[in-house]
């Protein structure tokens, strides 16, 4: 069994997740709107096999599944494990070699209204990992308590997209964050565009990048759920591609496992 899928199944997948034989390569992603009709994602299941579809050709074997927790999504946190289990079951019927994690993409605004056992259902791959996304505008001083608040919960962060977020301190801010325990999760598809790869090549030379992920919306437009060709990209910049075993395969898999990884070894 490949190294990834029994982490997956040491996450407590949901019983009904397929554990197909992928290569050793196989990637996660950690970030991707794919359940159906829940958020501003898959608009229905056959979207949702449509970004599975994608993602398993690119050679990504696990997606987590990760809807807006935010106040303009009525997403219900009690259903999404009933959710995943159903695109699972889907995907299995359909040949889609590719399983579906919990997760949720909890908005900074959102962390100190969550219970635990809210947390709990909204982690990635069932971990303790939380993929946290910014309030709109430059990281703040909000986004840095509540990664703290999240450490004291005995969770940690994963930092949604700051490149969406730039301001002249981010840079700085993103230090800071990452001293207090988070990891910073990059989006795949900007590193391939012209009027975004500098932006993002700069983030990865100056360390501040750890994982990649799609964020993908849809399989009908939109950012795809691909991650291979920003990882090769990814892999022609230093510091990072000395390590991108450890962006690509360590610190995912680890993430999904609920492991702990300590500081990034960049
Ligand atoms: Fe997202």
């Amino acid at each position: 069994m490949p190294v990834i899928v029994a982490r997956c199944s040491r996450a407590a997948v949901a019983e009904t997740a397929v554990a197909p034989e992928r290569p050793p390569s196989a990637l996660i992603d950690l970030h991707c709107h794919i359940l159906p009709g829940v958020d501003d994602g898959a608009l229905d299941i056959r979207d949702s096999a449509g970004l599975a579809r994608q993602a398993a050709a690119d050679g990504i074997e696990a997606i987590c599944a990760t809807p807006h927790i935010r106040h303009d999504h009525d997403v219900r946190i009690d259903e999404v494990a009933g959710r995943v289990a159903a695109l699972n079951s889907f995907l299995a019927e359909e040949g889609v070699p590719v399983t579906v994690l919990q997760g949720g993409e909890v908005a900074e605004t959102a962390v100190e209204g969550l219970s635990e056992e809210e947390l709990g259902r909204l982690t990635l791959g069932s971990g303790r990992w939380v993929l946290l996304e910014p309030a709109p505008g430059p990281l703040g001083d909000s986004l840095q308590r509540r990664v703290e608040l999240l450490a004291e919960r005995g969770r940690r962060a994963l930092i949604a997209h700051p490149e969406r977020h730039v301001s002249a301190d981010m840079y700085e801010r993103l230090r800071r964050l990452v001293g207090a325990g988070a990891l910073v999760q990059a989006t795949a598809d900007f590193f391939l565009q012209e009027h975004s790869a500098a932006g993002m090549a700069a983030l990865a030379e100056a360390g501040l990048v750890h994982v990649l992920s799609s964020d993908a919306h849809s399989s009908h437009g939109g950012r795809p759920a691909k991650l291979a060709a920003a990882f090769e990209r990814l892999g022609e910049i230093e510091p990072v591609a000395s390590h991108i075993e450890w962006i690509r395969d360590t610190a995912p898999g680890a993430i999904v496992a609920g492991e702990d990884l300590g500081e990034p070894p960049f």
